[in-house]
């Protein structure tokens, strides 16, 4: 089983969430557990307080050390207990680390423990990121006001690649990215909607030409959409 460990100011806006839909079933059938650490309940400061002003100045508050450390201590305690040896990844999400994807994904899937540290205000005192920190990630260029949506795109990219997440056992890799393509357009029922028809290769019941007109949709997307992956594409398959 994998646990996911959140350290956040806001664990409520998490556990809504996880407990949703595909993961929520993969945690009552015991593949991935969510567990949300609330950081201010480490603060050692009676007003409850965990930001503070940056020497030098500049605008906006820094989350302090000491509770993401102690937070940090706290969960480390309770993956030891559960008898796991083994040091924890523990990601920091902020829009200076390097870009997330789909082998980090893979990567990612194969812990036990994996911990999660979102930062709020400007950021947090860099002291406690050298002393943790393992891996360093952003999904984006763009900037969002908290790590809370980037860690819960992480869990949701790394919990359907652990084996049984998904219920179909193909669609974890036959996708978007895995072979540097994008996915090919699908169709259901009816055959004609609003005047447009399926098309007919589809309906045709060959499925060799069904899969290679859906590979050749998919080199079409790809190379329209994302020049920089279909450049990886023509490199790894000639
Ligand atoms: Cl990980 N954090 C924040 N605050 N903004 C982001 C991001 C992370 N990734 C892209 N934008």
């Amino acid at each position: 089983m994998t646990t996911f460990h959140i350290m956040t100011l806001f664990p409520d806006m998490i556990l809504q969430s996880l407990h949703t839909s595909i993961l929520g079933r993969a945690e009552e059938k015991d593949l991935i557990r969510f567990q949300a650490w609330n950081i201010r309940d480490y603060t050692l400061d009676k007003h409850n307080k965990v930001d503070d002003y940056p020497y030098g100045g500049g605008a906006g508050m820094l989350m302090q050390a000491q509770p993401v450390y102690d937070c940090y201590k706290a969960i480390l305690e309770s993956i030891r207990k559960s008898g796991c040896e083994k040091d924890p990844r523990v990601i920091f999400l902020t829009p200076v680390g390097r870009t997330f994807r789909q082998a980090m994904a893979v990567e990612f899937a194969k812990e036990e423990n994996i911990i999660l540290l979102c930062g709020h205000y400007e950021g947090i005192d860099q002291r406690v990121l050298d002393l943790i920190v393992t891996d360093e990630v952003s999904i984006g260029d763009y900037v969002l006001t908290g790590g809370e949506l980037p860690a819960l795109v992480l869990v949701d990219a790394i919990s359907r690649m652990i084996p049984g997440v998904l219920s179909n056992v193909a669609s974890g890799v036959d996708e978007s990215f895995g072979g540097n393509l994008l996915e090919y357009p699908q169709y259901s029922r009816p055959e004609v909607w609003e005047g447009m028809a399926v098309p007919p290769i589809l309906l045709s019941g060959d499925h060799a030409k069904v899969d290679a007109w859906r590979l050749e949709q998919s080199i079409a997307r790809t190379k329209e959409r994302r020049p920089d992956l279909y450049g990886k594409y023509l490199k790894e398959n000639g």
